[in-house]
């Protein structure tokens, strides 16, 4: 019997955008199951709990044949282990990414030499999206309507006007909409680790 090709794409996901849905999609064409994988990680204070993200993930991978999601605390090996993954999947979208992303590579290649690390680029114009500078715009009212699911928008959008309502501030207010192309291009600036200031730590 012929093996399934199973490829582990794990992230922190808080939120899952659109730039993460290339890439599974994508992911989908080379693999039989793509498996998303929420890492658990108490050294960074998450928007989202892992249950939230994989709730998000699911229903935005629903079209997507062979893709599921999961979420796991502990080594990333060990779970591709768990789950019967041949590969890991992995974005890469500038030249900044590809430090950090190698040095991850050849620990878990240490950790784990069967195991292969896919590099996969996402569509040119999710280049610059990134988890953080979605929340960052949403907690001020942005639009952020093209960048992320439908669901992780509404979701996102409830949970800073819970957070507003909680410190009495005044919600964000949406913006008036506009008819300018994706708002994905206009999300503009900021690769893994642009930005900063927020109260979660950063996501790619
Ligand atoms: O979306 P992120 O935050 O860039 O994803 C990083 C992630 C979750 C893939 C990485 O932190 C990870 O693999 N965590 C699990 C713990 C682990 O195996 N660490 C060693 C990696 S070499």
């Amino acid at each position: 019997m012929i093996r399934p090709r199973v490829a582990l794409f794990p992230g922190s996901f808080d939120p899952f955008t659109n730039g993460h849905l290339d890439l599974a999609r994508r992911a989908a064409v080379l693999f039989d199951r793509v498996v998303i994988a929420v890492a658990h990680n108490s050294a960074k204070t998450s928007l989202f709990t892992p249950e939230e993200r994989v709730e998000m993930i699911e229903d935005a991978v629903r079209g997507v044949k062979g893709a599921s999601a999961i979420h796991f605390s502990g080594l990333l090996v060990d779970c591709a282990r768990r789950i019967g993954a041949q590969a890991i999947i992995r974005g890469l979208r500038a030249v900044s990414d590809f430090e950090f992303e190698f040095q991850m590579a050849l620990m878990n290649r240490r950790l784990a030499p069967g195991l292969e690390i896919a590099f996969l680029m996402p569509s040119q114009e999710f280049t610059y999206l990134n988890s953080t500078l979605v929340k960052e715009v949403a907690r001020h009212g942005g639009r952020i309507r093209g960048l992320v699911p439908p669901l992780v928008e509404r979701r996102l959008q409830e949970r800073f006007r819970e957070t507003a309502k909680r410190a009495d501030l005044p919600a964000p207010a949406a913006r008036p909409r506009r008819r300018a192309a994706s708002g994905a291009r206009r999300a503009s600036g900021g690769a893994r680790r642009a930005g900063g200031g927020a109260p979660e730590a950063r996501t790619r």
